[in-house]
């Protein structure tokens, strides 16, 4: 097939990675794309956000599918103008994207599926505020309704702070927030393919979105993740599927608004039992770098059969039992103000050790002076371009092996300022994971 790829960061680069090691042959093409996905597919320099120019080049390219990696695209509309001019869209049209896009449109969704989530006041101002912090008590979970690249939430014991987050959010244009009830327990990811009526579950996995080791500091895009799970029960997905994933897309359905893409059910495994914490339209970053890599079955085929509305012609998707940890390298600053444009060297002594590879998100390749010609990657420098860098995978036979992996890989990896966790899937590996008790 030839399928072109929507988006910049080490998610995509992962697809567009899954997509190039499928037994079945295909053409690749990104758009913006990075140096990374450079090496496997053409890249096209066109706006992810402008979706009759992905339209065009799609049509161009005479694209079997276009699959759309980030959210903003997917709340600019950009699938439903690659779906205008007939080409199979993996990814949710605008309006069935809003169960990212707003929290408040989510919650509606929920309830109106009967879907197990924490309990949630949408507020307009500060007095709604106040009442709802009130009621809930600490610790305090104040959400701003909109897009905010995983930084919206605050999760905090302090009724100041989330008071003055509640302000932030306020102050926007059309300011709206959700305040939550806190969730105890650990978190899951799971993905969950949708065509519109059926949905096939991928693996679930864990991410860390907090800055620092032990959770702390503030949330970020991700930090790292591992798969699969050890201390999770086999049931989960099952229990996911029939309770979360397929109640949604159907009243996703029964709106008019089918969701087909993939619906990242984010959950809190509670002591009251599974709570979804959020819903993505998307593919999470980075769990899709822990996911992927243990795929067996045709991923192609199945992105594609998602856009075509025939999921359900396929076989069950085949998993390796391996596991996949991933590390974010992150630029100095993140998740604030970042620094851009320092070296990054080491990447291909990391990929040299046996069972890692380096995904690129935040780099850039800018060219040497005229007469240096000490170049390592296609005749100019790599650099960093953004917060999250690049996420270091590592393969192993069990979760400690893959997870000695990663951390052999970003050993080697030499960007000043950087910095990554050091305890990503270091509890699972020690079995310090556990669901409260009821
Ligand atoms: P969200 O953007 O809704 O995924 O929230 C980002 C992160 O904030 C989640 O991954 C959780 O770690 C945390 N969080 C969100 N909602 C809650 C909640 N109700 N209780 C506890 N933690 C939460
Ligand atoms: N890993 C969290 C997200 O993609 O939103």
């Amino acid at each position: 097939m030839k399928i072109l790829v929507i988006g910049t960061g080490a998610r995509e680069h992962a697809i567009v990675r899954a997509l190039a090691h499928d037994t079945d042959p295909h053409e690749l093409h990104a758009a913006p794309g990075n140096p990374g996905i450079g090496e496997l597919a053409t890249l096209h320099p066109v706006d992810p956000l402008d979706g009759d120019a992905v339209a065009t080049l799609a049509r161009e390219l005479t694209a079997d599918l276009v699959v759309i990696g980030p959210e903003a695209p997917l709340a600019a509309g950009v699938a439903d103008a690659v779906r205008q001019v007939g080409i199979p869209v993996f990814g949710p049209s605008a309006a069935a994207a809003r169960l990212e896009a707003s929290k408040s449109f989510a919650k509606d969704v929920m309830a109106a599926a009967g879907v197990p989530t924490a309990l949630a006041h949408v507020c307009t101002d500060d007095e709604q505020v106040r009442a709802a912090l009130d009621a809930f008590g600490a610790p305090h979970v104040v959400k701003d309704d909109g897009l905010a690249a995983g930084k919206g939430v605050v999760v905090t014991p302090d009724r100041e702070a989330a008071l003055a987050h509640a302000r932030e959010c306020l102050a926007k244009q059309d300011g709206c927030l959700v305040v939550e009830e806190f969730l105890d327990g650990p978190e899951v990811s799971l993905f969950c393919i949708a065509d519109g009526a059926d949905v096939v579950p991928l693996v679930p996995a864990q991410d860390f979105k907090r800055v620092g080791d032990g959770d702390s500091g503030p949330n970020t895009g991700g930090m790292g993740a591992y798969s699969p799970l050890p201390w999770c029960p086999e049931a989960l997905v099952e229990e996911v599927l029939e309770r979360v994933a397929r109640p949604t897309v159907a009243e996703m359905a029964r709106r008019g608004t089918p969701f087909v893409g993939v619906l990242y059910v984010g959950l809190a495994l509670t002591s009251r039992g599974v709570r979804v914490v959020e819903f993505n339209a998307r593919f999470g970053d980075p769990e899709t770098q822990v996911v992927l890599p243990r795929l067996l079955s045709p991923f192609g085929r199945l992105l594609h059969a998602a856009a075509t509305g025939r999921l359900a012609d396929l076989p069950p998707l085949r998993w390796s039992e391996d596991a996949a940890v991933t590390v974010v390298v992150a630029s100095e600053g993140y998740p604030g103000t970042v620094r851009s444009g320092d070296e990054i060297m080491g990447i291909a002594d990391a990929e040299a050790i046996d069972g890692v590879h380096v995904l690129h998100a935040g780099t850039a390749i800018t060219r040497r002076p005229a007469g240096d010609d000490d170049s390592t990657v296609r005749g100019g420098r790599l650099v960093s371009a953004g917060g999250r860098v690049l996420s270091v995978v590592g393969l192993g036979p069990d979760l400690a092996a893959a997870r000695a992996k990663a951390y052999e890989g970003v050993a080697q990896i030499e960007l000043a300022g950087s910095h990554h966790r050091s305890d990503i899937a270091l509890a699972a590996c020690e079995s310090r994971v556990s669901i409260p008790a009821g």
